[in-house]
């Protein structure tokens, strides 16, 4: 692989959903996205609330830090998520994600994930417009956009998302911060290149994914028509 590629796959990180694999066998499930290259483990997190569907919680996670080294990329679906911060921390989650949409008090759920040691993300829903992550660009690790509405799996990536990532990257660039651009939902080869001209780094693909019979190719896939 030449030097070149080497660093345009760094930058090219591939977060698997396990929202879409089959929880009757998650720690092989978790093992072979490892084996296939994945960067890290998406987990969402849902209540019913804040989306019209329940997944999983703390349990689970914890249960899952248990079967990977990788880092667990924690996205809450859920209302008033300061409520859960200390268990999901407690977990085992490497960064913690809250909707701008679910937190009155947003810099201080950013602020408590941060304290804890954790690396905290602001999430906002394909209907929230990009300024509303502006205020807080100083007090996250990460961003992730939505490119669906959040609940499910599987559903159509939505393109009005991608002027929104364009703003982001432009904002973290000038002001010169660290934080990662992450975009959730739809993902997959059609798309995936789209969103990463548009300035995302981290690509969370569950259906992509999990839903292939060879992770390594479908990971491989995805990296590629990043790059494209
Ligand atoms: C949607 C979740 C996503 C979802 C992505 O509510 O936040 O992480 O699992 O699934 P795909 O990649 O199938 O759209
Ligand atoms: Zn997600």
């Amino acid at each position: 692989m030449g030097q070149q590629q080497k660093q345009d796959d760094e930058q090219v990180r591939i977060a698997p959903s396990i929202l879409s694999a089959d929880f009757s066998k998650l720690a092989e499930e978790i093992h072979a996205i490892e084996r296939a290259g994945a960067d890290c483990v998406h987990v969402d997190v849902m209540d019913g609330c804040f989306v019209p569907n329940i997944s999983i919680g703390p349990v689970v996670v914890e249960a899952v830090r248990r079967c990977t080294d990788l880092p667990l990329d924690v996205h809450l679906m859920i209302e008033a998520p300061e409520r859960y911060i200390d268990d999901f921390i407690a977990a085992g989650a490497s960064t913690l994600g809250v909707h701008v949409e679910a937190s009155p008090h947003l810099h201080r759920s950013l602020q408590k994930i941060r304290e804890a040691g954790v690396r905290a993300c602001a999430v906002i829903n394909p209907g929230t417009p990009a300024v509303a992550l502006e205020p807080v660009l100083e007090e996250v690790d990460q961003v992730l956009l939505m490119s669906v509405n959040p609940g499910f799996g599987g559903q159509q990536f939505i393109h009005t998302t991608l002027p929104k990532i364009a703003t982001l990257r432009r904002w973290i660039d000038e002001r010169g911060l660290q934080v990662d651009l992450e975009v959730d939902g739809g993902v997959k080869v059609e798309t995936i290149g789209d969103a990463a001209r548009a300035g995302a780094d981290v690509f969370v693909a569950g259906t992509a994914v999990f839903g292939t019979s060879d992770y390594k190719v479908a990971i491989d896939s995805l990296r590629r028509a990043a790059r494209r």
